[in-house]
C-alpha cells in the first residue's frame, strides 16, 4: 500500500451544505455528552461524499471544529482508513485493487497491470479523461472470491484480466454493471456448484428421519495385574572360603639394615 498523504493542492475552505449540516447536527446529537468525537467517521464520510469523493484538509478541519477535536486526531483517522480518499478520484470509478496475499496469489498483480494500462501507470492519478483512478489497498474482506476490487461502495469479485477490462469498459460506456462475482459462482458458494448434500430426496418433505443413537462406549478394560519381578539371586559363599579368599596382608621381605660397627678408639 502506498504512503497516504494529504494532496498537495488544497482548496481554501469547506462547509457542509444546509442539508448536510442539519444531518451532521442530528448525528452528533445521537452520542452521549462528551462523546461527540465518536461521530467522526460518519461526518468525514459525508464530507467526502459532498466533495466529489475525496477529503480535503479544510474539510477535515471543519469536521474537527464541529466535534471539538484536535486537528491531528482528525488527520489520524482520515489518513488511516483507505475508505477516505486524500486526492481527487475518477468521476466514474475509483478502483481499489486488493493486493493482500489471497488476492495476490490469485492474480491481483495482473489486475494492477490492467489499471496501469487503462487508467494511469501510477496509483492516485486520474486517467486522461478524469473518469478513472486507482490504488492498491489491503484486504477488503472478500478473500474467498479473490482476486477482487472495490469501486466506490461495491465490490467486483472472481476477476480475471479479461473480465476486469470488460468491467472498466462497461463503466466507461455508462452501462449497468453487476457487482459481486464476475464468473458463474453464486456469492461465495463453491465454484462450479455444490459438491455435497446434493441428493434432492434429502429435502423431500415426506422424508422421515429416524434418529440413530450411537452405541454407548464400552466400559474401560480392567487393568492387567502387574507381574511381580523375580527376586535377585544371592550367591551364598561358605565362610571359610570367603576368609581364604581375603587377600593376606603382604609382609615386607626387606631385611632391616645392619647397624654399622662404631669406629675403634686410637690408643694413646
Ligand atoms: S485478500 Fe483480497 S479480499 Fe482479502
Amino acid at each position: 500500500m502506498s504512503v497516504r498523504r494529504l494532496d498537495a493542492n488544497q482548496p481554501a475552505s469547506f462547509a457542509f451544505t444546509a442539508e448536510n449540516l442539519a444531518w451532521a447536527k442530528k448525528t452528533i446529537g445521537q452520542y452521549p455528552a462528551g462523546k461527540q468525537a465518536s461521530a467522526i467517521i460518519a461526518l468525514l464520510w459525508r464530507a467526502q461524499e459532498q466533495n466529489a469523493g475525496w477529503l480535503t484538509k479544510p474539510a477535515m478541519e471543519y469536521v474537527g471544529r464541529m466535534l471539538d477535536m484536535a486537528f491531528i486526531r482528525v488527520y489520524e483517522v482520515a489518513t488511516f482508513y483507505t475508505m477516505f480518499q486524500l486526492s481527487p478520484v475518477g468521476k466514474k470509478a475509483h478502483v481499489q485493487v486488493c493486493g493482500t496475499t489471497p488476492c495476490m496469489l490469485r492474480g491481483a498483480e495482473d489486475l494492477k497491470k490492467v489499471c496501469q494500462s487503462k487508467i494511469h501507470h501510477d496509483a492516485h492519478n486520474l486517467s486522461a479523461d478524469g473518469n478513472f483512478s486507482w490504488e492498491e489497498v489491503e484486504c477488503l474482506g472478500a478473500c474467498v472470491n479473490a482476486p477482487m476490487v472495490q469501486i466506490f461502495k461495491d465490490t467486483y469479485e472472481d476477476l480475471t484480466p479479461v473480465t476486469f477490462e470488460k468491467l472498466l469498459d462497461d463503466i466507461a460506456a455508462g452501462k449497468a454493471v453487476k457487482s459481486g462475482p464476475q464468473n458463474s459462482r453464486h456469492l461465495s458458494a463453491p465454484e462450479g456448484g455444490l459438491t455435497s448434500l446434493i441428493d434432492k430426496s434429502l429435502y423431500a418433505k415426506e422424508r422421515a428421519y429416524k434418529r440413530v443413537e450411537a452405541p454407548p462406549p464400552a466400559p474401560p478394560a480392567a487393568p492387567a495385574p502387574v507381574a511381580s519381578a523375580p527376586a535377585p539371586v544371592t550367591k551364598v559363599v561358605p565362610v571359610e572360603r570367603a576368609v581364604a579368599k581375603t587377600p593376606a596382608k603382604k609382609v615386607s621381605a626387606k631385611k632391616p639394615a645392619a647397624k654399622k660397627p662404631a669406629p675403634a678408639k686410637k690408643k694413646k
